[in-house]
């Protein structure tokens, strides 16, 4: 993986990308974020040796290098899931490049059901620890001892100075920022109601298909992580409707102007 690394951290340095400091992955629910980023650069992932090539229909497949608030950033837009028969080494070699590149911080976003019924759709989720479902370690591999510690501390994988920066801009700006644990599952397929019966009694406010494995290599690489999910269904096995993946869409597009919000004064205090 070490050569891998190189060649790709080399082709991206000579493509511009230079030095930034703070690595973005754009789920659903903040594209929207990339109409306040100068961009000075970005190549489609299917340019980008040895990167994984972007199938899922919603997102373009970019990588993209600018200035946001002052900040040099590198920003994915479009992330790689599980479910698209990636393994869980392709779908975190980005955060590894950009860790290599040069980021301390990794803003990380996603569309995300609500477990807990507290939470309405539409509404935002700030994560502050989570379950991984998924069956693996994007850690699982030979030599992965060359590029960190093999047994990563996950006793505090959420930044908590950043997620308390990141409540206090939601306070300012009158935006609802719930905060709870993220679990992830492969998906593709929804949960069924027993699987959501599940998640809420083993203590996960928020059900997803990502970001997990991305969090995983961050802090085996210690960077900071801050992850926001936009939550676009209730999951509520009592009362459960077949999901529109339309729907999902429309909660996440709703939600994103206060996503964006959150994103980018935060980053002016980094
Ligand atoms: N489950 C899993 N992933 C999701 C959901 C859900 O209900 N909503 C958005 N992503």
């Amino acid at each position: 993986m070490i050569k891998y690394i190189e060649e790709t951290v080399d082709y991206l340095k000579g493509r511009g990308f230079d030095a930034p400091e703070i690595g973005i992955i754009l789920g659903t629910g903040l594209g929207q974020l990339l109409d306040d980023i100068t961009i000075l650069q970005e190549v489609s992932y299917n340019h980008i040796p040895n990167f994984p090539t972007a199938t899922v229909e919603f997102h373009k497949g970019k990588l993209i290098y600018g200035r946001l608030e002052g900040k040099k950033v590198v920003v994915m837009q479009g992330r790689f899931h599980l479910y698209e028969g990636y393994t869980l080494q392709d779908i975190t070699f980005p955060v590894r490049i950009m860790e290599k590149l040069g980021i301390k911080t990794l803003l990380v976003s996603n569309a995300a059901g609500a477990i807990n019924l507290n939470f309405k759709k539409g509404d935002l989720m700030l994560i502050k620890d989570h379950i991984n479902l998924q069956g693996s370690s994007p850690l699982a591999f030979k030599g992965v001892a060359k590029l960190g510690e093999r047994f990563t501390d996950m006793s505090s994988p959420y930044d908590v100075k950043v997620n308390t920066a990141l409540k206090t801009i939601a306070n300012t700006h009158g935006i609802t920022l719930h905060e709870g644990v993220y679990a992830s599952v492969v998906g593709p397929q929804l949960e069924t109601r027993a699987e959501y019966r599940m998640l809420k009694i083993i203590g996960a406010d928020a059900v997803g298909m990502s970001t997990v494995p991305e969090v995983i290599v961050a802090n085996h690489l210690n960077l900071k992580v801050a992850a926001v999910s936009v939550l676009t269904d209730e999951c509520d096995p009592d009362n459960l409707e077949p999901i529109s993946i339309p729907d999902i869409l429309d909660a996440a597009a709703r939600a994103e102007p206060h996503m964006v919000v959150l994103f980018k004064e935060l980053i002016k205090t980094l």
